[in-house]
C-alpha cells in the first residue's frame, strides 16, 4: 500500500488558462507569512501565476513583473503580499540595504521568482513551484517543505 505523498503535487498546465485556473485554487490555500518560491526558466510562466493569484484574491489593479524594482507590494484579501524578482538581484549588501529581509516577517506572503539569485539570504520555502515549459503547455510541480506547505498542499488536494 502507498501512503499518497502528502508533500509534493505534479501538475500538466496545458496552457495559460490551465494556470489560471491552478492559481485560484492556489488562491485558496494561502496563509499570511508563507514563502512561496518560483522557479522555472525565463518564460515560464512564474509572473503569469503570481498576476492570476493576486486578481484572484482580489487584487484589481496592474500586476507589473518587478524586473527592476525586484519588489513589488500588494494588499488583497486581507493579507500583505511581496513579489520578488530576483533575477537581477546581485549584490548581498543589496539584500540588506532594500530590506528584503524585513519582508520576510512571518506574516507578509512571499512569493519569490528566482529565489535560487539570494541563495544563503533567502529564508526558506514553505512552498516551492517549478515551472517546466514542455512543447505544448507548462508541467507544473509543487513541493511542500514545512508544516505550513504541507497544509496549502492538502488543500490544494481537497
Ligand atoms: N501554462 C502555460 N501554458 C502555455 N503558455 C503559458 C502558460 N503559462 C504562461 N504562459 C505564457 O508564457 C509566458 C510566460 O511569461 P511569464 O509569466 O512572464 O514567465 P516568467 O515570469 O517565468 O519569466 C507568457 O507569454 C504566458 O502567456
Ligand atoms: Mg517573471
Amino acid at each position: 500500500m502507498h501512503k499518497p505523498d502528502d508533500s509534493r503535487l505534479d501538475l500538466p498546465l496545458a496552457n495559460e488558462a490551465a494556470a489560471i485556473d491552478f492559481a485560484v485554487r492556489l488562491a485558496q490555500s494561502i496563509t499570511p507569512g508563507m514563502v512561496v518560491y518560483l522557479q522555472g526558466d525565463l518564460g515560464a510562466g512564474k509572473t503569469t501565476l503570481v498576476r492570476a493569484l493576486l486578481h484572484a484574491l482580489g487584487h484589481t489593479g496592474r500586476v507589473k513583473s518587478p524586473t527592476y524594482t525586484l519588489l513589488e507590494q500588494y494588499e488583497a484579501a486581507g493579507l500583505h503580499l511581496r513579489h520578488f524578482d530576483l533575477y537581477r538581484f546581485r549584490d548581498e549588501e543589496e539584500w540588506e540595504a532594500a530590506g528584503f529581509r524585513d519582508e520576510f516577517d512571518g506574516h507578509n506572503v512571499c512569493l519569490v521568482e528566482w529565489p535560487e539569485k539570494a541563495q544563503g539570504l533567502i529564508p526558506q520555502a514553505d512552498v516551492e513551484i517549478v515551472l517546466e515549459i514542455l512543447p505544448s503547455g507548462r508541467n507544473l510541480t509543487i513541493r511542500a517543505n514545512t508544516e505550513t506547505g504541507r497544509k496549502c498542499l492538502s488543500v490544494l488536494q481537497r
